[in-house]
C-alpha cells in the first residue's frame, strides 16, 4: 500500500498520464532542470517506477528512480525523481508513501545510495540530508543546499566523489555546484 491507496507499478499505458501529471505539478519547462540531464539517454530502474491511482483524478502520484555512475570509479547510485502528487491530492501522505515504497524496493534490489535535488525539509522526512558540499557534482547548476542523499546501506557514500553521470556515458566537462542557481524543486 502507498498510505491510503495502492502503490502500483507504472505500466506503458500510464506513461502519457504520468507526463501530464508532471506538467501539472512542475510546469512544462521542467525539462530544463539539471536532473533531466541525467534522465536523457538513461532508463528508469525497472521495478522502481510507481504510481498511485484514484477514481477521481486518475493518476494521483508518480515516482521513479534512475541509475547514476559517479566519478572515476563509476560508483553506482540512484537519482530519485520526478516525484509528484496531483494538486487535488496533496497533503494526504501520498508523496511520503511513494518514497517509502520506492526506497524499500530500491534497498531490496541492493541499491545503497540515493541522490536527489529538492526541498530538504520535505525529503528529511524519509531520511535525506544535505550532501557535503563539493563531494559530487551534476552536469549542470545545482543549489548545494538542495542537493540531498540517503544511504540505504550504511557507509554507501564513503569514498564516492566526482561527476554524476548516466552510466556508460563519457565526461566532457566537470561543472561545479553553484549556490543560488536552479533554486526550485527538481525531484
Ligand atoms: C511535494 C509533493 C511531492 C508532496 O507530496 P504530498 O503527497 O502532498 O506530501 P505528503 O502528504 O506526503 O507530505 C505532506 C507533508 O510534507 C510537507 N511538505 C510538502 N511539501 C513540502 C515542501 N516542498 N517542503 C517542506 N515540506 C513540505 C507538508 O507540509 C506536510 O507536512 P506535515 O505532515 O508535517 O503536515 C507534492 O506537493 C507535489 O507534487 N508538489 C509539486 C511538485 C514538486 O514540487 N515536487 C518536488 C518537491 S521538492
Amino acid at each position: 500500500m502507498c498510505g491510503p491507496t495502492a502503490c502500483d507499478d507504472t505500466t506503458p499505458n500510464d506513461l502519457q498520464s504520468v507526463e501530464h501529471l508532471l506538467d501539472l505539478a512542475f510546469g512544462s519547462d521542467r525539462r530544463s532542470k539539471t536532473s533531466y540531464r541525467l534522465r536523457e539517454g538513461n532508463s528508469a530502474v525497472p521495478g522502481l517506477s510507481l504510481v498511485t491511482r484514484d477514481t477521481g483524478v486518475g493518476l494521483s502520484g508518480t515516482i521513479s528512480f534512475w541509475p547514476l555512475a559517479i566519478g572515476a570509479t563509476q560508483a553506482p547510485a540512484l537519482l530519485l525523481g520526478p516525484l509528484a502528487v496531483h494538486p487535488d491530492r496533496q497533503g494526504l501522505g501520498l508523496g511520503i508513501a511513494l518514497m517509502q515504497e520506492g526506497l524499500a524496493r530500491a534497498k531490496a534490489q541492493g541499491h545503497g545510495l540515493v541522490l536527489l535535488v529538492g526541498d530538504e525539509p520535505y525529503y528529511a522526512k524519509v531520511g535525506f540530508a544535505k550532501l557535503p558540499e563539493g563531494l559530487i557534482s551534476l552536469p549542470g547548476p545545482v543549489d548545494p543546499r538542495r542537493f540531498l542523499y540517503v544511504e540505504l546501506t550504511p557507509g554507501a557514500l564513503a569514498g564516492v566523489t566526482g561527476l554524476a553521470q548516466v552510466p556508460g556515458s563519457m565526461a566532457l566537462a566537470v561543472p561545479h555546484a553553484s549556490k543560488g542557481e536552479q533554486n526550485h524543486c527538481e525531484a
